[in-house]
């Protein structure tokens, strides 16, 4: 038996990076996997992945800042498995500019995707989840919340923040209807959104420091997240509500 056997998860954000091993990992525990992202090719693939270790999945291609697809996203995962369980609130953005140049759209982006949908999505799954009174709701802050100094994060500093907040307020509302509320807090994790449109020299530094930084002396990896996005997801952490948990490897800054 899994440790979330029999349950149903809907993930955001679960074409690739975090998201996707969130999916392969809550599969390999028992859960059947709606994996929303925008990428048709990214979440077929990702399903084909949960299928293969038993699990259903469902891959609906979608955009977090569209509240009808969420809509339909939800009905269909309703349609499709009766139930939903499990919400992790994963799709995210950082369009990394100096706080002088960062553009409008840039701020509208990051708000839209990491607030904005994280809002919509849980909107729209806690109605189900307070008739059944039953939930876990999992979003995916950043270390990047905790109120340092990152340059050309502004926007995304900003926005995590707002998760965390928003963790907070909807764990207090929806925790009396049985619905657990958290969030986890990553440090510098290897993925595609990591080092995007950044040298070879400028991400080799990064690696490097991102090292240096941690007390454990390595670099994250997307299970590194996963595994605690599972036990937040499961029974076992059922008297834990409105924490923001980091999993950053000890950043020595943190301290
Ligand atoms: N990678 C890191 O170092 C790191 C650190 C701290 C927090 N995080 C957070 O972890 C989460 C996942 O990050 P990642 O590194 O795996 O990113 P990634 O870019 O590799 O993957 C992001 C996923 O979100 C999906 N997505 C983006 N916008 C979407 C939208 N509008 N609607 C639906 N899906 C959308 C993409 O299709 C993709 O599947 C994000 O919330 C990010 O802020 C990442």
């Amino acid at each position: 038996m899994g440790r979330i056997a029999g349950k149903v998860a809907i993930v955001t954000g679960a074409g690739r990076g975090i998201g996707a091993e969130i999916a392969r990992t809550f599969a390999r525990e028992g859960a059947d996997v709606v994996l929303a992202a925008r990428t048709r090719k990214e979440i077929d693939q990702v399903a084909e992945e949960v299928r293969s270790l038993g699990q259903k999945a469902l891959a609906a291609k979608m955009d977090v800042t569209v509240k009808t697809e969420i809509t339909s996203m939800v009905q269909r995962a309703l349609e499709e498995f009766g139930r939903i369980d499990i919400l992790v609130n994963n799709a995210g953005t950082i369009h990394p500019a100096g706080f002088l140049e960062a553009t409008e759209q840039d701020w509208d982006a990051i708000q839209n995707i990491d607030v904005k949908g994280l809002f919509l999505c849980t909107q729209a799954v806690a109605p189900h989840m307070i008739k059944q009174r039953y939930g876990k709701i999992v979003n995916v802050s950043s270390m990047a919340a905790q109120g340092w100094y990152m340059p050309g994060f502004a926007s995304y500093c900003a926005a995590k923040a707002a998760v965390n907040n928003l963790t907070k307020f909807t764990a207090r509302e929806l925790g009396v209807y049985g619905i657990n509320v958290n969030a986890v807090a990553p440090g510098e994790i290897l993925t595609a959104l990591t080092y995007q449109n950044q040298t070879k020299e400028q991400v080799e530094k990064k690696l490097k420091d991102s090292r240096d930084m941690t007390m454990v002396k390595r670099l994250g990896e997307p299970r590194d997240v996963a595994s605690l996005i599972l036990f937040l997801a499961s029974d076992e952490s059922s008297f834990i509500a409105g924490e923001i948990i980091a999993v950053d490897g000890g950043r020595i800054d943190r301290m």
